[in-house]
């Protein structure tokens, strides 16, 4: 006999209360459900992402008074992360989950191409690492965003697999680097979460809010909980992450077992 999957519960920690976090990605999906945790664990939330309705709309969908600034800007401009970083004042964490997995089978992606599916989420997190380091304080941290296909490959994404893979290593480096600063870096490792990205390769981003339901929980259904995770599931590993000040170096796994299956 199969149960029906458990809802969601959020563990909201206290520790964060009052801190100033910056979320890269915070428009949607992932960034967007740690923006609302976080909101309402008291944070007070700086928002980036690139299109300004969106984050204008995102923005204003959090609590009243929990978003101090929101900017557009593209990760992969460290010049423009700077003037972020500088103009939206002190921060404590950094939570970056701007990406988006550009696949391509190996044979159609030369070396420009897989280059390419780098410069985002590897790049950007890279440059949001380096940005941060010489601002947070000590207690601070960073958190970057894997997946799953890094322990569990699909084919057909090769060089996407390899970029959060390298997030994976860049935190461990990185935490170890940073250590002596007391800034902690750490990454979650998601599997297939239900966000905008999964609604438009399932095809039902247009669809009717019901229609498109049931079509994610249809396609779910053979996944060992018999569904994919919340952004609020995979979100709330990054705010466990923040707040818990004695993780640095680790890559949460948060996958409702599906690396296992
Ligand atoms: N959803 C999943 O199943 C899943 C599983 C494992 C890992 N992940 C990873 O988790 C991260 C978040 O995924 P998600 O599903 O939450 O995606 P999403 O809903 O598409 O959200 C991505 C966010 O990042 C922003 N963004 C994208 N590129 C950016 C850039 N160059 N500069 C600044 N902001 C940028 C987007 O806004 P703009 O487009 O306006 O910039 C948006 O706010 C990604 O790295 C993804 O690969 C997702």
């Amino acid at each position: 006999m199969t149960t029906r999957p458990v809802p969601f519960r959020t563990p909201l920690p206290t520790a964060l209360c009052g801190h100033n976090v910056l979320v890269l990605g915070g428009s949607s999906g992932i960034g967007l459900a740690a923006a609302r945790l976080l909101a309402g664990s008291g944070a007070r939330l700086h928002l980036v992402a690139r299109d300004a309705p969106r984050l204008k709309a995102a923005a204003a969908d959090l609590p009243d008074g929990t978003v101090a600034t929101s900017w557009t800007a593209d990760v992969t401009d460290e010049t423009r992360l700077i003037e972020v970083f500088d103009r939206a004042g002190p921060l404590d964490h950094v939570l970056v989950t701007a990406g988006a997995a550009a696949r391509a089978p190996l044979a159609d992606a030369d070396r420009e191409r897989a280059h390419g599916a780098f410069d985002v989420r590897f790049w950007g997190g890279y440059a949001a690492a380096r940005v941060a380091a010489e601002r947070l304080p000590a207690g601070g941290s960073i958190t970057l965003t894997s997946g799953i296909y890094t322990v569990r490959p699909v084919t057909g994404a090769a060089a996407a697999i390899a970029s959060a893979a390298a997030c994976e290593g860049l935190v461990r480096a990185l935490a170890v680097e940073l250590a002596a600063r007391r800034v902690r870096v750490n990454a979650i490792r998601a599997g297939v979460v239900d966000t905008p990205p999964l609604r438009r390769r399932l095809k039902v981003a247009e669809a009717h809010p019901d229609e498109a339901d049931a079509a994610v929980a249809a396609a779910g259904s053979h996944l060992p909980l018999g569904r994919y995770g919340t952004a609020e599931e995979a979100a709330s590993a990054a705010v466990f992450v923040m707040a818990n000040a004695y993780v640095t170096g680790s890559v949460v796994t948060v996958d409702g077992g599906q690396s296992l299956a």
